[in-house]
């Protein structure tokens, strides 16, 4: 892997983004990051050292044009995640996710960046039931989220065809570890089911809780995009990035039960509208092309999260920790 070079990180003070950066610093690149702190936090900034924050809006090209001029690539997490955020407000994803990737692919045009390494998401591929989801299976998206990441991934294909900007779009499958945000109405599920068992709360489950999701630990998303970025020739391609395994919500319930020693209680809920039943990723072509390989599974995963979640949200009353969680 590449040393000294300069990289932009969008949404650098969010979850992803902000893990992303601390990979690069360890390995000595240079780190710009673009945020305005919608749903970042400034100490996902803080704890990462000597970077270069620019605080401002992905849709302001005067901003994105200071943050991209001199740098080598761009890994592109900033966007208005979230299927339920997208159904309340339509417009907001749209212009966040479409327009504002549209201003930072044209700003790294002029400024002859390299490579633009764009996050995607599994929700591209709808409720289709056909698992797993492979790359040539045609997107059916559900939710105004899914079309506004579709449009922004069509957008990078487009600009590394006609443009010669590289590109290649990371379809991320349910990614959770440390630092995801569990303090929003819009917060993803292991966080939320966190929070709330560290409160000692019944955990909001919607539906059944048999739906199922690829949860993807966030080591596995990082190698992915530092692959994306290094790999030659893969410009204008889609890969997904996931562990190829699925597991329920119930799963998710009982991991941090067992992490915590104690069944929780769990309350059911309506289904929310646009989300996908089950998610299952055939991570194939990632590996052919990019080398990609999954380094920590799911119960890993699940116990790094656990123990980060307890340290930083405090559990101290909490009994019977256990080591490990359930696979
Ligand atoms: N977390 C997942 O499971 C998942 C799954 C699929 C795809 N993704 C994609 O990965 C990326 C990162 O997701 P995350 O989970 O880290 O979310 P996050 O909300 O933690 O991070 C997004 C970051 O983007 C910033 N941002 C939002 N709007 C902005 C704007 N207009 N200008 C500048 N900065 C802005 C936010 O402040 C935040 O720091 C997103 O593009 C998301 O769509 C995430």
């Amino acid at each position: 892997m590449s040393q000294g070079k300069t990289y932009v990180v969008t949404g650098g003070a969010g979850f992803i983004g902000s893990n992303i950066a601390e990979a690069l610093r360890r390995r000595g690149d240079r780190v710009r990051i673009l945020d305005n702190f919608s749903t970042g936090r400034r100490e996902n900034v803080e704890t990462l050292g000597d970077v270069e924050l620019i605080e401002g809006d992905l849709r302001d090209p005067q901003a994105v044009r200071r943050a991209v001029t001199g740098a080598d690539g761009v890994f592109h997490q900033a966007a208005l995640r979230s299927v339920p955020r997208s159904v309340d407000d339509p417009l907001s994803s749209n212009d966040v996710n479409v327009t504002g990737t549209l201003v930072l692919l044209m700003a790294c045009r002029a400024a002859n960046v390299r490579r633009v390494v764009y996050a995607s998401s599994s929700s591209v591929y709808g409720d289709d039931p056909a698992l797993p989801k492979v790359e040539t299976q045609a997107a059916h998206p559900i939710s105004p989220y899914a079309v506004s990441k579709l449009a922004a991934e069509h957008y990078c294909q487009t600009f590394a065809r006609l443009y010669g900007l590289e590109t290649v779009s990371l379809r991320y499958f349910n990614v959770f570890g440390p630092r995801q945000n569990p303090e929003s109405k819009y917060s993803a599920v292991i966080p939320r089911f966190l929070e709330l068992a560290l409160q000692g709360r019944a955990l909001e489950v919607h539906g059944d809780g048999e739906q199922s999701r690829d949860f993807t630990y966030i080591d596995n998303v990082v190698q992915g995009n530092l692959r994306a970025m290094e790999t030659p020739g893969v410009s204008g391609e889609v890969f997904n990035v996931a562990c190829g395994t699925r597991h329920s919500l119930i799963a998710i319930a009982e991991a941090i039960g067992d992490f915590l020693g104690r069944p929780l209680v769990r309350e059911h809920v309506p289904s929310r509208p646009g989300d996908v039943r089950h998610t299952l990723a055939d991570i194939t072509k990632a590996e052919q092309l990019l080398g990609y390989r999954p380094t920590v599974g799911f119960a890993d995963g699940m116990r790094r999260t656990c123990e980060y979640f307890v340290a930083r949200f405090g559990a101290a009353s909490e009994p019977g920790r256990r080591a490990a969680a359930r696979p």
